[in-house]
């Protein structure tokens, strides 16, 4: 079976070795390239420092190799409830297991990434940092776990790991461990720190009247942007906060809405309703943010409620500052309270929809409008209902290219592909067909697209129809879910194709998964599972031992969200 080359393995890429310099191992586990990103910036600054790095995946990395290191830093990602991403399970597990060695030589230093709005924060960051204690390895630098907002701990983070390792390996020099942060910089002009301000040249509803969803199709300028993308990659924006939203908290609040407020440690400042709108995130709540605000607000019964472990409030889903302020007033708020309390607001990372091949001056987003009714009040998605109630062609939003390295497609005429995309998840299946037929590739390309109804919600049905009769696009299998009796959903089509389906894996396809991940993805990988189990003859665990493989082999990528 071929496998899907695209990305090349981050395998024990060493310097020339130098005498008595401690060897570095960084591993990283990483589920939408963040982690794999900042453990490539630590590798490029330890080799600028000329130190002995080898960088792995964790997937990629050989455990018994694990008692030859001397010196481990992990940056990892935790996914979903808590759990490891996809490629640092298997080391997750050995290192959990009895199997795993005594690292009494071992020293390390773990990075978390996570979002502090779920219960299990960083929490694969943080089993990794007690395991490795336990197996009696030396914590070199404590822990540092990061929010969304990661830049700054993790530039710290590496400065930190620099200065320790400067400190006690022998690392023979007088001067200071120089950390060049312009050298990262030098070949990208914009980034998550410095973000590209793009004209919105188109805004659309993609679906018909009478649907129950608003999927908008954005066209962003790329006028002197300067960086070049590929299929899976996401572009983030930063939005703006529901301006009726910040009227109705500024009343909440009862202050003057041009005073100004402090919006960091450092002492800047906005007004308020420019803090409320552009910096802090009001539309979340944090267990961190619910606990802070209970040791400032002055109210008994938040600070009661705090004190109980299994208490979900800043939890369920909607809840927002207004909720807490109207269910806990606090004795006495003062403006600068804000930011002890409040987290930054975060950019929103969206798939592209577009190909650069086809396109270099634009790039194309398929964003989802999020409405829903919770806790007596409406509530609407920051940045997808800005695009869908307030921008138009001629504003403009900040926004950075985030690559996926998770989530690539094969560059060669040999390997089939099979894209499985519900809803706004066909956004890089466009993104795919359009460079396919831009750079004529032939391999074969199968779709598998569901929605609600045929005539409302068939997101871009004319393009796909044009590459199916073009030939760009070999297969293409809906499922309507309401226009039936009966819900059909994508997996049903895969399990109906099931001996084709197959074939097409026996043909060395690589198969990959886009949207949702609690419901959809789930479901989609079980169907796969069972035409594996029927059409290979294979028991459950066999079938299971497949996919792993296919994973492995890149030939079963997801970017689920
Ligand atoms: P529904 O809204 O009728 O439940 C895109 O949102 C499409 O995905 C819709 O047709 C939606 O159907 C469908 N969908 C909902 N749950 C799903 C699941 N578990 N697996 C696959 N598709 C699902």
């Amino acid at each position: 079976q071929s496998s899907v080359s695209v990305v090349e393995p981050t395998v024990a890429v060493s310097n020339e070795p130098k005498p008595k310099t401690r060897d570095i191992t960084i591993l990283f586990g990483s589920e939408t390239g963040n982690a794999q990103g900042i453990a490539e910036t630590l590798e490029s600054k330890l080799k600028e420092n000329e130190f002995n790095v080898n960088l792995a995946c964790m997937e990629d990395f050989k455990t018994k190799d694990l008692k030859k290191v001397e010196d481990l830093f992990i940056v990892t990602a935790t996914h979903g409830e808590g759990d490891p991403p996809d490629n640092a399970i298997t080391f997750h597990e050995f290192l959990h297991s009895r199997k795993a060695p005594k690292l009494n030589d071992l020293r390390y230093s773990v990075l978390a990434l996570g979002d502090e709005s779920y219960e299990f924060f960083c929490q694969t960051g943080k089993d990794f940092d007690k395991r490795l204690e336990e197996l009696g390895a030396e914590r070199l630098h404590p822990r540092v776990d990061c929010d969304l907002d990661f830049d700054e701990p993790a530039e710290k983070w590496m400065e930190d790991i620099l200065n320790s390792i400067g400190q006690t390996s022998v690392h023979e020099s007088d001067e200071p461990v120089k950390i060049d942060s312009e050298d990262i910089s030098a070949t990208q002009t914009y980034s998550r720190t410095n973000p590209y301000e793009a004209e919105i040249l188109e805004n659309i509803n993609l679906n018909g009247r009478g649907s129950n969803k608003e999927v908008r199709h954005i066209e962003l300028s790329l006028e002197g942007f300067n960086d070049s993308f590929e299929p899976g990659d996401c572009i983030g924006i930063f939005p703006k906060n529901d301006p009726e939203v910040v009227s109705e908290l500024i009343e909440t609040l009862v202050w003057d809405p041009d005073e100004s407020v402090p919006i960091n440690d450092a002492g800047d400042t906005l007004s308020l309703r420019d803090a409320l709108t552009n910096h802090f995130e009001i539309t979340k709540l944090t267990k961190p943010i619910v606990t802070k605000a209970a040791n400032i607000f002055g109210n008994g019964v938040l600070s009661e409620k705090v004190k109980k472990d299994r208490w979900i409030y800043g939890y369920v889903e909607g809840r927002d500052l207004i909720d807490l302020l109207n269910d806990f007033p606090p004795e006495d708020l003062q403006p600068d309270a804000l930011h002890q309390i409040l987290r930054k607001l975060p950019a929103r990372e969206y798939s592209i929809a577009s190909s650069y091949q086809a396109t270099q001056d634009e790039v194309h987003l398929t964003i989802g409008a999020v409405r829903y009714h919770a806790n007596d009040r409406d509530r609407k998605g920051v940045c997808s209902v800005q695009f869908a109630e307030r921008l138009e062609p001629g504003d403009t939003v900040p926004i950075y290219l985030k690559k996926n390295p998770n989530f690539k497609f094969p560059k060669t005429n040999e390997t089939p592909v099979i894209m499985i995309g519900p809803g706004t998840g066909v956004a890089p299946f466009r993104s795919y067909i359009q460079e396919k037929e831009e750079l004529e590739l032939n391999n074969k390309a199968w779709l598998f697209f569901g929605e609600q109804h045929f005539t409302t919600d068939f997101l871009y049905q004319t393009e796909w129809q044009g590459w199916l009769k073009d030939g760009v696009l070999d297969k293409l299998s809906v499922a309507f879910s309401r226009d039936s009796e009966e819900k059909v959903y994508v997996q049903h089509r895969i399990e109906e194709n099931g001996k084709e389906f197959y074939q097409w894996i026996q043909e060395g396809a690589a198969i990959y998964v886009c949207g949702d991940e609690k419901h959809m993805a789930k479901d989609v990988h079980q169907s796969i599972l069972n035409v594996i189990q029927k059409e290979g003859h294979y028991n459950e665990e066999e079938a299971e031992e497949f996919l792993t493989q296919l994973k492995k082999d890149r030939r079963y990528q997801r970017d689920i969200y």
